[in-house]
């Protein structure tokens, strides 16, 4: 299985703190936000990595990551998003590295508590379709909001004015090779994006959407606050070390 971690986009959220860099350069504690994501791949024993940028700051990554040898990889793979056109149409540039595996995505703001290895396995022998992690929130309107029904998810609402429960997506998310057929015939959404809950939904109209609840914190960083959170738990995490 391979992996691909989605760290284009503006920031906008962030301003001004996003105006000279890129969101994933940002320092999460000890550590720039982008390692987070690369450490939840290479511990869930994932070692063909991708990493999907864009913006004015992309060379940094190169000068920061280099070929990943401080993650233990050999090679690190990049590629580059023009303009933005949301998290889909991210997704759609590793089609080549892909090349017909399955794919585990990480939103590159995502930092997780444990690691995501079981779940790995678990699709792994799912003979086809998608996962999506998910975690009960306090604050669920500003994510991809699931209604869970005798266990089964029923739907999937893209930052909904009236959260019909506390459920989220995270932003982890495995798919099978169907996925990039399926954002090439996604339509724009009112943000004019491609919506990964678009592409979510897909996969649940055909009953090959299956979903684990994220055990441990989990944190994007996106904004003032989830981003000081995210510094809290892992400060928190280090000193406990
Ligand atoms: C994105 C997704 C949303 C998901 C979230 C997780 O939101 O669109 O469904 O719950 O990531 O971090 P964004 O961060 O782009 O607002």
């Amino acid at each position: 299985m391979r992996g691909v971690i989605l760290a284009g986009g503006l920031g906008k959220r962030l301003y001004p703190l996003t105006r000279v860099s890129n969101k994933h350069l940002l320092p999460v504690y000890n550590k720039p936000m982008i390692y987070y994501p690369i450490d939840a791949l290479v511990e869930a024993g994932i070692r063909d990595i991708l990493i999907v940028t864009g913006g004015n700051h992309a060379g940094e990554f190169l000068r920061l990551l280099g070929n990943g040898h401080q993650f233990g990889l050999k090679h690190l793979n990049y590629t580059y998003q023009e303009g933005e056109g949301g998290i889909a149409a991210a997704l759609l540039l590793a089609e080549h590295f892909a090349d017909g595996e399955k794919i585990v995505v990480i939103l590159g703001d995502n930092i997780i508590e444990k690691d995501i290895r079981k779940e790995v396995t678990d699709f792994k022998k799912q003979p086809k379709g998608a996962k999506i992690l998910i975690k009960e929130v306090e604050d669920p309107g500003r994510f991809g909001v699931v209604t869970l029904r005798d266990k089964k998810i029923v739907s999937i609402d893209e930052k909904p004015k009236d959260p019909k429960s506390n459920y989220i997506v995270t932003g982890i998310y495995m798919y099978d090779n169907q996925v990039f057929d399926i954002i090439k015939e996604l339509k724009p959404s009112s943000r004019n994006e491609l919506e990964i809950t678009d592409v979510n939904n897909k996969y649940l109209k055909t009953g090959e959407l299956t979903y684990d609840i994220f055990d441990g914190w989990w944190s994007d960083s996106g904004t003032f606050d989830s981003l000081l959170r995210a510094n809290n738990l892992i400060a928190e995490r280090e000193r406990n070390r």
